[in-house]
């Protein structure tokens, strides 16, 4: 493989482009919705800490490696790990950890696109003023018959994965890198305003506690593996999303730099959303725990009660979709550039099969909240399990198989060229982490789950 090589699918225009379309790949529902939620169910404090420290010491050194693997591979996952094995004369094995990163992006999607699906219903609720002057119990059962429904939550889901499809269909790199200029920036000022907002409810400091507040009585074996499968959700990490993206990268680009600022930018906005949420949750007597809901059941009341609350409510739904928008296409686009690179289909083509399995499944989660709500396996219900197998197993075992890839097969010289560090010690410092720390940390919270511990 030259230096000079290219993906066939194109190249970021800028250096900008390419932090870009990566936060838009971290910054999604994951952040605004997953976060809070997980937080509450998970008790607070010693959570976050405990998701702070796997996005620092795991996620970071496992982005970096999963990028520059993207960038030296050049292609989609699949064949991206056919050609770095062959590059390390490894075991062809390898491979498989490509077709996990499909097979796990379209299952993601499959839910994320349902709950993308309800931001999309709530920016029309917001629009037509059912938030004005509505109490905590409104709000509450407003959410209650919208999930009820699953017409309405088949109508959304479908909606989102069209314009997911439609956005895939021309080309990550032309389709979403305009709108991103201008809507990241946006979410971020809306945010900060959010906040103001928040400051000036009385259960503010309440809020802050609860998340800042770390309490290891409360964190269990599983919490923790959720924080650990957070981490990798949120920075989009461990199935090939990043790979891809990478593949997109000019070389002249740092990889380091660049991997420092998405999941900084990444982490900030999940905090922000937790400084937001908790304090209103306290104010008006709410369970902190009360799951996936959490943001559709706090948010409106502030929005109908606030100054320019109808405003803000529109503006705020319609930046959670675009950046859920963003995040949706980093998703399927391993599967749509497999599909192109190894079965020979067009871009269409490949997006319309893609896209139509993805929204298949999705009817999975969707009866899960309201028709099949009781069928449960293990113990959880289908939306529940599609989660915990992708965020907290799939997620994970790719991150761990990722650094042992990049810390153990790899040749040297490739990942410290790729990584292009200013100095040895800094490349000797990411070597440490992600030949031994990273993996480490999987496998020992992976021990602890099942028990062994
Ligand atoms: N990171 C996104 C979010 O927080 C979701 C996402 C995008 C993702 N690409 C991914 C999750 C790859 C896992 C793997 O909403």
């Amino acid at each position: 493989m030259s230096d000079t090589k290219k993906s066939p699918q194109g190249e970021w225009s800028s250096h900008f482009a390419f932090i870009l379309a990566a936060t838009g790949s971290a910054v999604g529902l994951g952040n605004i919705w997953k976060f809070p939620y997980i937080t509450g169910e998970n008790g607070g404090g010693a959570f976050v800490l405990v998701y702070l420290l796997c996005v620092a010491l795991v996620g970071l050194p496992i982005m970096m490696a999963e990028t520059l693997m993207g960038r030296r591979g050049r292609h989609n996952p699949v064949t991206t790990m056919e050609a770095l094995t062959a590059e390390a004369k490894a075991d062809e094995h390898w491979h498989y950890l490509g077709w996990m990163g499909i097979i796990a992006g379209m299952l993601i999607l499959s839910y994320y696109s349902v709950i993308a699906g309800w931001a999309t219903a709530y920016v029309f609720k917001a629009f037509s003023g059912s938030f004005f002057d509505a109490d905590a119990h409104a709000i509450k059962q407003l959410f209650a018959d919208f999930i009820a429904s699953p017409i309405q939550l088949i109508f959304w889901h479908t909606a989102f994965m069209l314009a997911t499809m439609s956005i895939v269909k021309r080309g990550i790199s032309h389709g979403l890198e305009k709108s991103l200029r201008f809507l990241m920036p946006c979410l971020f000022v809306l945010l900060i305003l959010l906040v103001g907002y928040a400051m000036t409810t009385p259960g503010y400091f309440q809020g802050l506690h609860f998340l800042f507040n770390a309490d290891f009585s409360k964190l269990s074996g599983n919490s923790i593996l959720t924080a650990l499968g957070q981490a990798f959700f949120s920075l989009g990490i461990g199935m090939g999303a990043v790979m891809v993206y990478g593949a997109y990268l000019p070389k002249k680009i740092s990889i380091t730099e660049t991997v420092v600022i998405v999941s900084i930018a990444d982490t900030v906005v999940a905090l922000l959303a937790g400084i937001i949420i908790f304090p209103i949750v306290f104010t008006n007597g709410l369970e902190p725990n009360s799951g996936p809901g959490l943001i559709f059941e706090t948010l409106p009341i502030a929005f109908g009660s606030m100054i320019g609350g109808w405003l803000f409510g529109i503006l705020f739904f319609v930046m959670l979709v675009v950046a859920a928008l963003s995040s949706s296409v980093a998703l399927i686009e391993p599967t749509v550039t497999w599909l192109i690179e190894t079965r020979g289909f067009s871009r269409e083509k490949a997006c319309l099969w893609s896209g139509l399995v993805t929204w298949l499944v999705g009817f999975a989660s969707i009866f899960s909240f309201n028709s099949w709500s009781e069928f449960k396996v293990f113990g959880l219900t289908l939306f529940e399990l599609l989660d915990y197998a992708t965020a907290n197993l799939m997620l994970p075992i790719g991150g761990f198989a990722i650094a042992i890839f990049a810390g153990w097969v790899m040749v040297r010289d490739h990942s410290e060229q790729e990584l292009d560090l200013p100095n040895p010690q800094s490349y000797q410092i990411w070597e440490l982490l992600i030949k031994y720390l990273a993996p480490a940390a999987v496998f020992f919270v992976f021990l602890d789950v099942v028990g062994v511990l």
